[in-house]
């Protein structure tokens, strides 16, 4: 090897070293300001252009009824879907009363979804209902839990046959997605404007055991939704997927009460929520679980994954214990 081959080559090493370096401190710069941008700045989004009402599904408890009261404290009326009719009621009357806005409820379970020919689609009836509404906003919040907090072939709701315990987990959290967008986004496209919130789950980027079916059914949110943006991005309409860690709700009641940095009370989340909108196809809606997200892939997933294993078995053993007593 001549001399002068030896210099072009630690001379190509030492450019290809000073790029690296350059496009890493590049890469951490524009993170770092993207983050701090999408979680510590206020939303610059004009909830009230989008038109008169938002539907938001799920919206008796948890997330989807902090979101409701979000909106209508931006004088947005509400139309709010659950399985409840006392606890629509109750809702609905608060936040007419705490926000002088109108409100609308409809009962529905969104795990019916498969049309019979006698019967037909059973999402007719949410159609009809919102058939002659100015839907600006959609939220589509509501979701449930695995049957039982176990491996997979384990995880039936008790007395069910795990077949029908995951197809309502799949036509709950996923299926309604699907079909809610299907029911907003025409006159969205027609009137060149729109919002709509597809609520996913931090357990959508990564192995989740134990949690496997409703991870799942999160993933295909999240992939539908940062899908669907892109496709809707030209008609106006934003769509933005959601993907929160553990927040503290019914839904999360087994983890415990006392709420952390990491595991923050529905009102702190979706406060720090809505500051995101519109800054990003995806989010997690709060700093603290990005960072969650950031550690827990950064790590082997053989290793979160045994951990979350170990952790969600010893949840499902406490919670069988409780049960049985
Ligand atoms: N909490 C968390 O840590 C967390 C983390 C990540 C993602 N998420 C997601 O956030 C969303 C909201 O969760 P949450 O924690 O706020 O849950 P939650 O407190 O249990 O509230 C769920 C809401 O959905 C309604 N609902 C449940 N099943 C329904 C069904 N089959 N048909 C119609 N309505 C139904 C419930 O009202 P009724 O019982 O009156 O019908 C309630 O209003 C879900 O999509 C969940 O996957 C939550």
């Amino acid at each position: 090897m001549a001399f002068s081959d030896v210099i072009i080559d630690s001379s190509f090493f030492y450019m290809f070293g000073i790029i690296t370096v350059i496009a890493l401190v590049f890469e951490t710069v524009n993170k770092s300001y993207k983050f701090y941008v999408t979680h510590f700045l206020d939303s610059s989004v004009d909830f009230a252009k989008f038109g008169k009402w938002a539907i938001v599904t799920g919206s008796t408890d948890g997330i989807g009824k902090a979101i409701a009261h979000e909106l209508a404290k931006r004088r947005i009326n509400i139309f709010l879907i659950s399985r409840n009719l006392e606890k629509l009621t109750k809702v609905a009357e608060e936040i007419e009363r705490a926000y002088k806005v109108e409100t609308k409820i409809l009962v529905f379970d969104f795990t019916n979804f498969d049309h019979s020919p006698s019967s037909g689609d059973p999402y007719n009836v949410i159609s009809e209902a919102i058939k002659d509404l100015d839907v600006g906003i959609m939220v589509n919040n509501v979701g449930m839990p695995i049957g039982s907090v176990d491996v997979f072939h384990k995880s039936e709701k008790p007395g069910e046959a795990l077949s029908k315990t995951i197809s309502n987990l799949i036509h709950c959290n996923a299926s309604s997605r699907v079909k809610m967008m299907e029911l907003v986004l025409p006159s969205m496209i027609t009137r060149k404007i729109g919002l709509i919130i597809n609520i996913s789950s931090l357990s959508a980027g990564f192995a989740f055991p134990v949690l496997n079916t409703y991870a799942a059914t999160k993933r295909f949110d999240d992939t539908l939704s940062v899908s669907l943006a892109q496709e809707y991005k030209k008609h106006g309409v934003i769509i933005q997927s959601v993907q929160p860690g553990f927040v503290q709700t019914n839904m999360t009641r087994p983890l415990g009460s006392s709420t952390n940095l990491i595991y923050p009370t529905v009102t702190t989340y979706v406060h720090h929520m809505m500051k995101t909108i519109g800054k990003s196809d995806c989010t997690n809606g709060y700093w603290a679980h990005t960072i969650s997200l950031w550690l827990t892939t950064i790590l082997p997933e053989d290793i979160t994954g045994r951990a979350l294993f170990k952790y969600f078995m010893k949840v499902g053993k406490r919670l069988k214990s409780r049960n049985t007593k």
